[in-house]
């Protein structure tokens, strides 16, 4: 984990403008305004200290008045550990996330402290992990975007908040036959009802993947080359999100949808989505999932070796 990414330094400058821009707009909330998956280098927390939109006391530990602001939340003894030697003060949640939410399911929710860092103005989910699908009777779900969906009804709470996720993933196919025939009938399925969607996906997957996800034949995902399961992922996560929480009364917009990790390094994927409150959402859902596949490709890109980022307007 220590090894310091290029790459990944330019996702983290995008992370900080996130904060940047919820300091502004929130200067004295009661939410934090940045709930993340640290790591026990925290680099993350310590460009926003590097910023001043923390501050530091003459002995280094995060102001009082400060703490609020920005929860870690850590399953790791040693990172823990390792946290609170190098920013004394900062607010550490030890847990695992699924724990923190009360699972996937609609039948516990956090409540007080928990509560509150869960509808923090920006959670940034930085996990290491593919997108892992789970089938029961049946049925194909993603937990982590369960998460997603269960973080848009908490947020959802009075006083309801405008809120932004950070996600990043591993960006390989580890799917069973099941999800993978899931997985092709779903994008079959939207291919043929959205043309614009459909369009897009022609110019990002190539005319030869999008045949074959609206073809007859099974598909194994995983058998796709390093960037074309990237391209998968990158279109089934945003899209899957706008699905699962567009009838809630939430606008989606994917600002970001970058891949990156050259070769020798893990391909990954990151994303920066945004959630906004459409007042008159919950009556018209079908309007917000179309506005919500607009923009799944119009960002969508590269993050170089160099550090740059390479997008196109795939629609
Ligand atoms: C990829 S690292 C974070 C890197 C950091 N965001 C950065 O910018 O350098 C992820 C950290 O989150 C912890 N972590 C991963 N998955 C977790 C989960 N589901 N619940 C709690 N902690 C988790 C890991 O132990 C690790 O310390």
């Amino acid at each position: 984990m220590s090894e310091v990414r290029i790459e990944k330094n330019a996702i983290r400058s995008l992370w900080l403008e996130a904060v940047k821009e919820v300091a502004k707009e929130y200067p004295g909330t009661d939410v934090p305004w940045y709930l993340t998956l640290s790591g026990a280098e925290a680099r993350d927390i310590q460009l926003l200290i590097d910023e001043g939109l923390l501050s530091l006391t003459e002995v280094g530990s995060i102001k009082e008045n400060d703490q609020h602001k920005v929860v870690a939340v850590e399953r790791n003894n040693q990172a823990i550990l390792e946290l609170q030697k190098k920013l004394p003060g900062l607010k550490i949640k030890r847990a695992e996330f699924r724990d923190l939410i009360r699972g996937d399911g609609i039948f516990s929710w956090p409540q007080g402290d928990d509560e509150k860092y869960c509808r923090a103005h920006i959670v940034n989910l930085d996990l290491n992990n593919p997108l892992r699908g789970a089938t029961c009777n049946g049925e194909v779900t993603f937990p982590v975007l369960s998460w997603i969906r269960k973080l848009c009804q908490l947020h959802a709470r009075s006083p309801r908040y405008d809120w932004t996720l950070c996600l990043t993933l591993h960006g390989e196919v580890v799917w069973l036959e099941e999800v993978n025939t899931w997985t092709k009938s779903f994008l079959a399925e939207n291919l043929r009802r959205e043309p614009d969607f459909a369009k897009g996906c022609r110019e990002f997957l190539g005319e030869e993947l999008v045949t074959q996800v609206t073809g007859c034949s099974p598909i194994d995902f995983s058998t796709l080359d390093r960037t074309g399961q990237q391209k998968i992922i990158m279109v089934m996560v945003p899209k899957m999100i706008a699905k699962l929480v567009h009838n809630e009364g939430w606008n989606v917009s994917t600002e970001r949808n970058l891949s990156y990790g050259q070769a020798g390094c893990a391909p990954m994927v990151t994303w920066i989505v945004r959630f906004t409150w459409s007042s008159d959402g919950s009556a018209t859902p079908d309007a917000l999932y179309r506005a919500a596949l607009k923009d799944i490709l119009s960002g969508a890109g590269v993050v170089t070796d160099r550090g740059q980022i390479e997008t196109e307007s795939y629609c």
